[in-house]
């Protein structure tokens, strides 16, 4: 525990923990705007869906350029499927690589209770993140998610499997056990094949320190909160135990990098960090390097020393492209832009694959609700942009073994 002490104090960067911070903050948002958010999302989708299918009018000629066409060559959708009816017959886009260890995932129109999410659609992301990783996460269970994926995943015939998750919440249970009921459904539906763990948590920690006026996940303070969020991967456990499945499912967590509590490590099968350079204001010529010395002294290390041995991985890093305004448009350091996350691709990605670093990606494409809620670069971390078009980048090419 002292090693923890003595980490997060060596963090180093209060910036990056008040920008976490800041994140967190806005989180708490959600709620009191997700009312009027649910209002300008139809607006936007309106007028998006007006856009696009003028697009696709426009366009509906030129359909042989690669990542461009759709199914039988004249809709919007940014994969080609050429028989609407099997979707494990898709055009592979040469642009794309099965290059990442894994990708951070969460599909369209999960946030409850809007949602609004379809298999269509998820279908789609899972024709075009299986041509990118074997591995995604998911951050929640709401709007039947998990569901959704793994029938895609079913659907496409695609080697990719997922990591469930349901992403509680300290104050409100019925959050967690709504998403229990949800993930223990899609297991029975879809059995344990393409499903690599279970993840309690999303920056819980983070936001429970937050909430209660506190910054040391070790604190009494931190300790209270590891006790609520070890009660609920405890009974995730339970409830997996309970279900006789033919392989064991890990349970985990996910959490901001300096914010992982020792009891919860203690109870965990493995750890998920976010490390993000742009929030700890590093230049983009250091952050690959800054993000594999942060891993490596604040997660790796620390977990290492555990009798249980966590299984550690990024949870999350990337590189935003822009701002929604001027004042995020750099973070001090580097600018958001599509050519310094070429050059984060560049410098991280077959790095981290030779090092046998296990990441996650962030993120498959931009998410217009983060936008919308959030502002700044929050809703601009994709290799996709929000339509399912890839940036103007070069996916790196060092397929994984
Ligand atoms: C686009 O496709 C529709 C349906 O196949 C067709 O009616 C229309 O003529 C096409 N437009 C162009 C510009 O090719
Ligand atoms: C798209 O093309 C297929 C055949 O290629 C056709 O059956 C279908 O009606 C078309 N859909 C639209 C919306 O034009
Ligand atoms: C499916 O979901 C996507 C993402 O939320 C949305 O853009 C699209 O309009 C939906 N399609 C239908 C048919 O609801
Ligand atoms: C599927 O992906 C896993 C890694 O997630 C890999 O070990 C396995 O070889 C892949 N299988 C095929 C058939 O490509
Ligand atoms: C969840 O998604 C699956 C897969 O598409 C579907 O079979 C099921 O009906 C959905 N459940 C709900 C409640 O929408
Ligand atoms: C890979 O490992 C080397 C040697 O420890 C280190 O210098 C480098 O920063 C690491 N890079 C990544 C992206 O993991
Ligand atoms: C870090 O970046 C933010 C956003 O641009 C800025 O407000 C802050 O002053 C920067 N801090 C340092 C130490 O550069
Ligand atoms: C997708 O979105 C990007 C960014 O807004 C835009 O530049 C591009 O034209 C769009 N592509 C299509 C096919 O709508």
């Amino acid at each position: 525990m002292s090693s923890y002490d003595h980490l997060n104090s060596n963090n180093g960067n209060s910036n990056w923990l008040e920008n976490e911070k800041r994140r967190s903050r806005k989180s708490k948002i959600i709620v009191i705007s997700s009312l009027i958010a649910i209002i300008i999302v139809i607006v936007v989708g309106v007028s998006v869906g007006v856009t696009v299918s003028k697009n696709s009018k426009h366009n509906n000629a030129s359909t042989t350029t690669g990542g461009g066409g759709g199914s039988g060559g004249n809709s919007s959708s940014p994969v080609d499927q050429p028989d609407p009816n099997d979707p494990s017959n898709f055009v592979k886009d040469p642009r794309l690589h099965v290059s990442f260890y894994g990708m951070a995932y969460t599909p369209a129109g999960s946030q409850y209770p809007a949602c609004g999410n379809n298999l269509s659609s998820v279908i789609t992301d899972i024709q075009l993140l299986s041509q990118l990783t074997t591995r995604i996460r998911l951050y929640g269970a709401d709007c039947n998610q998990s569901a959704l994926v793994l029938e895609a995943i079913k659907q496409t015939k695609t080697n990719v499997s997922v990591y469930l998750a349901n992403y509680n919440e300290p104050t409100d249970h019925t959050v967690y056990t709504r998403q229990k009921a949800a993930i223990q459904a899609a297991i029975q539906t879809y059995g344990t094949d393409h499903i690599l763990g279970v993840t309690v948590g999303n920056e819980y920690m983070l936001n429970y320190l937050n909430a209660n006026g506190a910054t040391d996940p070790n604190s009494a303070t931190g300790n209270a909160g590891a006790a609520l969020l070890k009660a609920d991967i405890d009974d995730t456990r339970t409830m997996i135990a309970g279900m006789n499945l033919p392989k064991k499912i890990p349970v985990g967590n996910s959490d901001a990098g300096a914010y992982f509590n020792t009891l919860v490590l203690e109870d965990i099968d493995y750890g998920m960090a976010n490390v993000h350079p742009w929030f700890a204001n590093v230049t983009i010529a250091q952050a690959a390097a800054w993000t594999a010395d942060f891993f490596n002294t604040q997660n790796v290390q620390p977990a290492a020393l555990l009798s249980n041995h966590p299984q550690m991985s990024i949870a999350e890093t990337g590189w935003p492209t822009q701002s929604s305004d001027l004042g995020d448009a750099t973070n001090g350091a580097s600018a958001a832009s599509e050519a310094n996350l070429q050059i984060f691709l560049d410098t991280f990605v077959c790095q981290a694959n030779q090092n046998g670093t296990e990441y996650f990606y962030f993120e498959f494409f931009d998410e217009q609700w983060k936008d919308i809620q959030f502002g700044g670069v929050e809703g601009w971390w994709g290799l996709f942009h929000a339509n399912k078009t890839l940036k103007n980048i070069q996916i790196p090419n060092c397929p994984l073994s």
